[in-house]
């Protein structure tokens, strides 16, 4: 028999079988936590921190991502604070810094209330959210591509950077990477490190339309015409 467990996020009771996590019940019931390498069904890393929450425990709250940490009986859960909004987007500030011109990244970093960023741009084509990664580990168990080094000469590469017959006949790691989807109108260089607001605008008309994310896959935590994120 499924056990449910009741969390109070955001002040709205919410209940779920015992074993989801708090990322998962808030987005079942409509509370938009912004999210960017969670893969549903697979087991979650923490790795981009955007769906950080703060975890109230006897009246002091703990900053965690919501991806790992499961849903327990009378849990309570803030996921939209002053501090946590700020936070998170400082988060999504260096996330464009890396990657400015992708559209995913630029999404979230609008939705999160980024307007330009204080690093310069770095253009980079990964920004390390190891969805790709665990894509392979979590679904197939097998390992043909994975992290390589730390900090910042961490990159994803396969073993001896060849790729395998199977990445080729598969590249399903393509459709989950947010680098793949159609780059921004406002191609973005060092020395301009300002937003080219075309995804402003996009989201704006997105918002009149439900369920329509700007034609990404990682528009999931920003459910149009859910509960806004106030920036
Ligand atoms: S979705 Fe939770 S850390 Fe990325």
């Amino acid at each position: 028999m499924i056990q449910n467990v009741t969390v109070n996020i955001d002040g709205a009771l919410i209940s779920v079988a015992k074993g989801t996590s708090v990322l998962d019940a808030a987005l079942d019931y409509g509370i938009c936590i912004p999210h960017l390498c969670r893969i549903p069904g697979v087991e979650d890393i923490g790795g981009c921190r955007l769906c950080i929450v703060e975890n109230v425990v006897n009246g002091r709250s703990k900053i965690t991502t919501s991806c790992t940490l499961l849903a327990q009986d009378g849990m309570v859960i803030l996921s939209n604070t002053d501090k946590i909004r700020r936070l998170r987007r400082n988060i999504a500030e260096l996330l464009v810094t890396e990657a400015p011109n992708s559209r995913a990244i630029q999404d979230i970093a609008v939705r999160c209330g980024v307007k330009e960023a204080r690093y310069p741009f770095r253009n980079n084509d990964c920004v390390l959210c190891g969805r790709c990664v665990r894509l392979c580990t979590g679904t197939y168990g097998v390992k043909p591509i994975g992290f390589v080094g730390r900090g910042k000469n961490r990159t994803v590469q396969s073993p001896f950077d060849l790729r395998t017959k199977l990445c080729n006949e598969c590249g399903r790691c393509i459709d989950l990477c947010p680098m793949t989807v159609p780059a921004c109108d406002g191609m973005m260089k060092p020395g301009e490190e300002r937003l080219c607001g075309n995804c402003e605008a996009k989201l704006s008309d997105a918002d009149l339309s439900l369920g329509y994310c700007v034609g990404c896959f990682f528009g999931e935590g920003f459910h149009c015409q859910r509960s806004p994120i106030n920036v």
